[in-house]
């Protein structure tokens, strides 16, 4: 016998390099212990890494090792054996092998991989953060996958909140995002990670959002919720008036789809309804306030919330972008999504403190298209981006900006209330109607969708140049 041992025993790398070892070799898969629990000593069988190679290692079909990556996270003592009895095989004679889904191993193979994408797409349902007290943007979540998910579930986390900094906890491993990288390390207790706070609220009203009636069906719920999740999801305490509210809310849901959507009724009415909510010298605290009311366009329905405008009430220069995207949405902060950072690094070259500046959009809400797991933004349409115009205005009202920088076209046409060729009016002031100087510029979304290279860098750096011109007076030489 032989011994391989693989350390961590969920890691590819690690199974890797004792597969190729015994391989090149030429040792038989039942001549190989690959438990992990054998003590070292005099008498333990050989480790196959230190048998010298009698022939080159076999090329390895890609399917196999994206299959490996899956089964070695599951919890099952054999995958290591299950797995090189199989490489073996496809390197001896059998090299369409994962094409016949009859043959047992084939079959134990997608049985565990099926397990673990499982158990995987529960962590990504199921793992909710929590703000760590006393620090600024951190969020910290403890969570128990029933396999060794955390490496294979982690990039996910770190794409879709990518602007926060985070840990996840588990029993046996922690991942860690400091907003630049992703790193691993040891298991965690349950009391590592923060109790209850103040955003289980928007966990809840991100729930009661995406909760779609016509779908109830609780069995199933019950099925795809196992009740060892629940204590740690904030929303599960919304669910007996979401369930018992169903009902009603198809009702309704069926009579807004039987309307003909009379659009230019919709914009007059949300006119109407913004200015309802106007009062006197009104400030930028309540406009923020009043916001969540706002029926003005459908847009309000799907999105988790409205994002209202951020930074000083006395700043000098206000921002204005196109809408929220994902992160915004959920965080309720504008400009904190991959364009936001792209637009702090923008002004960080342009030698412009973000603190200073007031950030808004014209559109308040995120509107998108949902493939799959992804949140696509869109485009508001013309009547939602004039439903929304009334709280720009308010907001210019009370801050009374001595510049406005607007951010692509949506943003141009809402300040300037006029067609704007973005790429001709770009980098020059100009005048709004009443007279304050306004800046157009490309929006950082845009940049980013640049072709990476060379093409990118020339995006970037005309916005960063059109940001420094914020430094000169519209009229003179000196800073603002
Ligand atoms: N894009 C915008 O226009 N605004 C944001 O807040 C984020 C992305």
């Amino acid at each position: 016998m032989y011994a391989a041992r693989v350390d961590p025993p969920w890691d590819l790398d690690a199974w890797r390099t004792q597969a190729r070892a015994a391989l090149q070799a030429g040792v038989e898969p039942a001549q190989i212990d690959w438990s992990d629990d054998a003590a070292p000593s005099l008498l333990a069988p050989t480790p196959v890494t230190a048998l010298p190679p009698v022939r080159d290692a076999p090329a390895v079909p890609g399917e196999f090792l994206a299959s490996a990556a899956r089964v070695l996270a599951h919890r099952d003592p054999h995958r290591h054996a299950l797995l090189y009895r199989l490489l073996w095989r496809l390197a001896n004679g059998e090299p369409r092998l994962l094409g016949n889904a009859l043959d047992a191993d084939v079959h134990r193979v997608r049985e565990l991989e099926k397990a673990v994408r499982r158990d995987v797409h529960k962590m990504k349902a199921f793992v909710r953060f929590r703000a760590v007290p006393g620090e600024h943007e951190a969020y910290i979540a403890w969570f128990e996958p029933e396999h060794h998910i955390v490496d294979l579930a982690a990039p996910f986390f770190m794409r879709r909140f990518a602007g926060m900094r985070w840990a996840i906890l588990t029993p046996y491993r922690r991942a860690i995002w400091d907003g630049e990288s992703l790193q691993f390390g040891g298991g965690a207790r349950p009391d590592e990670a923060p109790a209850d706070d103040a955003h289980e609220a928007l966990w809840q009203a991100y729930y009661a959002h995406i909760f779609n009636p016509a779908r109830l069906n609780t069995r199933m719920m019950r099925q795809e919720m196992p009740v060892k999740y629940w204590r740690h999801l904030p929303e599960v305490h919304r669910l007996p008036t979401l369930v018992r509210e169903a009902g009603q809310r198809v009702r309704e849901m069926a009579e807004r789809d039987a309307q003909p959507t009379r659009k230019p009724a919709m914009v007059a009415r949300a006119a109407k309804q913004v200015a309802a909510l106007e009062g006197e010298g009104d400030s930028l605290a309540a406009l923020k306030a009043q916001l969540p009311e706002c029926r003005a366009c459908p847009l309000w329905q799907p999105a988790t919330q409205p994002v209202a405008g951020e930074g000083p009430a006395d700043a000098r220069v206000m921002v204005v972008g196109e809408q929220p995207g994902d992160q915004e949405d959920l965080r309720g902060r504008p400009f904190v999504g991959p364009a936001g950072q792209l637009f702090d690094r923008a002004l960080a070259d342009a030698g412009i403190d973000r603190a200073l500046l007031y950030l808004t959009n014209a559109v308040k809400h995120f509107k998108f298209e949902r493939r799959g797991k992804v949140r696509l933004h869109v485009r508001a349409s013309s009547d939602e981006q004039a439903a929304c115009a009334g709280w720009l205005r308010r907001e210019r009202a009370a801050l009374r900006p001595e510049r406005i920088v607007c951010l692509g076209v949506t943003a141009a046409e809402a300040v300037l209330g006029r067609r704007v060729a973005l790429l001709a009016e770009r980098g020059r002031w100009q005048r709004a109607s009443d007279g304050t100087p306004v800046l157009v510029t490309v929006h950082p979304s845009w940049v980013l969708r640049q072709p990476a290279g060379a093409a990118r860098d020339a995006a970037y750096r005309g916005l960063a140049d059109d940001l420094a011109r914020l430094r000169r007076a519209p009229d003179g030489p000196e800073a603002p």
